[in-house]
């Protein structure tokens, strides 16, 4: 794919995301997030946090569009595209890099920083030492 394709590609699901973002349920923390993850078949998974009185029992963004994704039967990826109404790069939480690693661990994970810019990470970048077993 051409360097422009790519980027256009890193737009769209940071859009996907923002707008996964709306239908997050977080009465709690009052933090949205919002998630767009793009499978090798070249399909969209948004997903969004989604919180709960007990709050262990909330799951993320990445980790909502991960299971809607993997129980439709699609289990590879490519990119994973986060947003959230900080200002800045909401870089996805330790649980959610270790499933990212699981299933993505050659992917890119991609974010908007406070000046609109597309910044790009490896998932090896972020998470170094996944736990394998
Ligand atoms: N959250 C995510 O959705 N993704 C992350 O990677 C970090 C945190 C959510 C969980 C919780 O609903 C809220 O952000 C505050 O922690």
């Amino acid at each position: 794919m051409s360097e422009k394709k790519d980027m256009e590609e890193n737009i769209f699901l940071i859009e996907k995301a923002k707008k996964a973002k709306e239908n997050s349920y977080s009465p709690y923390s009052n933090f949205k997030v919002g998630a767009a993850l793009l499978t090798e078949n070249n399909k969209i998974y948004t997903g969004c946090n989604i919180e709960n009185s007990s709050y262990g029992a909330t799951i993320c963004a990445e980790r909502t569009a991960f299971s809607k994704s993997i129980s439709d039967g699609e289990k590879k990826f490519k990119k994973i595209a986060i947003a959230s109404d900080l200002n800045d790069l909401t870089f996805p939480c330790g649980i959610c890099l270790q499933v990212i690693s699981e299933f993505m661990p050659k992917g890119k994970i991609i974010l908007q920083d406070k000046n609109g810019d597309i910044k790009i990470y490896a998932v090896s970048e972020l998470l170094p030492c996944a736990f394998k077993l």
